[in-house]
């Protein structure tokens, strides 16, 4: 069995760029020949448009056959708001948003069911995350930063699962993307935004066992390693993690958005038809480390002997 993804459908959630794990995941769709269509946040929209329509993404549309990678529809999505009713005015009325029409989960689910109609869908991505205070450690962070974190980063997934499902073919595959710091400490990493990604990986399982009997959907996530996106430049030390885990991990060398989409590939394909509420690691193993494997180089470094005269002891 191949990957059977030619002439099927792909919405994916969190994409304004071509420098991010969704455009990445929709290329490889693409090649894979899947029609994608986009949900673009609103006050990214514009840009993003211009940058298409102004040929300025063309390098990185480029598929292996010499076509563009195109997609069927873009939609403004806010994954802040699940309806209409939950906007506030001044949201409404701003000017990134009022033109657009509904751009809430609903809204984008609406428009896709009117383009394409009901289980229309193989695959569902989410790609969206935003911490207003990711640089604030959690102990400093407000309640406002930490709910704003889970609200965007996590429970947009929950609203992207029930407002898609029945737009997705039974049997179909809902991805999102997550980070180790759910499971482990990351200084630098805060705002409550580890607190999201532990969300989103205890919602990946529920969704899916949820989902798996309401639908037949699969849903899991993939704990990506760090790498320079747009959002990811919110957080102060991207450049020096990604430096960090391309000498630290079992598999030398920084971690590829393509890497990540092609594990996103073989999610959103039969290939993994028995898989469901995994949180797959696509870190070049990094998560499987304890210590550093050139410890004793970091120690002496950082924490270089002290002489016998020093230390105070004898020779
Ligand atoms: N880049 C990394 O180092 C890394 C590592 C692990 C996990 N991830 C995760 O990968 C996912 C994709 O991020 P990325 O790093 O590829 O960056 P990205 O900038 O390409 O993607 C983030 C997207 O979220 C969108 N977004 C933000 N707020 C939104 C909202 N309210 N409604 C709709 N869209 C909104 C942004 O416009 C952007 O398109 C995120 O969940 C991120 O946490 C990234």
């Amino acid at each position: 069995m191949g990957l059977a993804l030619e002439g099927k459908r792909a919405f994916i959630a969190g994409v304004a760029d071509d420098g991010g794990f969704g455009f990445a995941i929709a290329r490889a769709l693409a090649e894979a020949g899947c029609k994608v269509s986009v949900g673009t946040w609103p006050p990214a929209l514009g840009i993003f448009e211009t940058m298409l329509a102004r040929g300025k993404l063309d390098a990185s549309r480029r598929l292996s056959d010499g076509s563009l990678l195109s997609f069927e529809l873009i939609v403004p999505l806010d994954a802040d708001y699940d309806s209409w009713e939950d906007v506030p005015e001044e949201v409404r009325t701003h000017r990134r948003y009022r033109d657009r029409g509904d751009f809430t989960v609903f809204g984008a689910a609406c428009r896709c069911r009117e383009a394409f109609g009901e289980h229309a869908f193989e695959v569902v991505v989410h790609a969206i995350a935003n911490g207003p205070e990711v640089r604030r450690p959690l102990l400093e962070t407000s309640r406002k930063g930490y709910l704003a974190a889970l609200s965007t980063s996590a429970y947009s997934f929950v609203s992207l699962v029930r407002h898609f499902g029945p737009l997705v073919r039974p049997g179909g595959s809902f991805i999102t993307i997550s980070y180790l710091a759910a499971e482990r400490v990351v200084p630098g990493y805060g705002g409550g935004m580890s607190s999201a990604k532990a969300a989103l990986e205890s919602d990946t399982r529920v969704l899916a066992y949820e989902a798996g009997r309401k639908w037949g959907h699969r849903v899991n996530a993939i704990s990506a390693g760090p790498f320079a996106s747009r959002a990811a430049s919110a957080i102060g030390t991207i450049g020096k993690m990604i430096t960090y885990y391309a000498h630290a991990s079992p598999l030398e060398g920084a971690l590829t958005a393509q890497e990540v989409a092609d594990v996103a590939l073989f999610l959103a394909s039969p290939l993994s038809r028995g898989l469901t509420g995994c949180v797959l690691h696509v870190d070049r193993g990094y998560h499987s480390m304890g210590v550093p494997h050139d410890l004793e180089r970091w120690v002496d470094t950082l924490f270089p002997p002290a002489s016998p005269q020093e230390s105070g002891r004898d020779a």
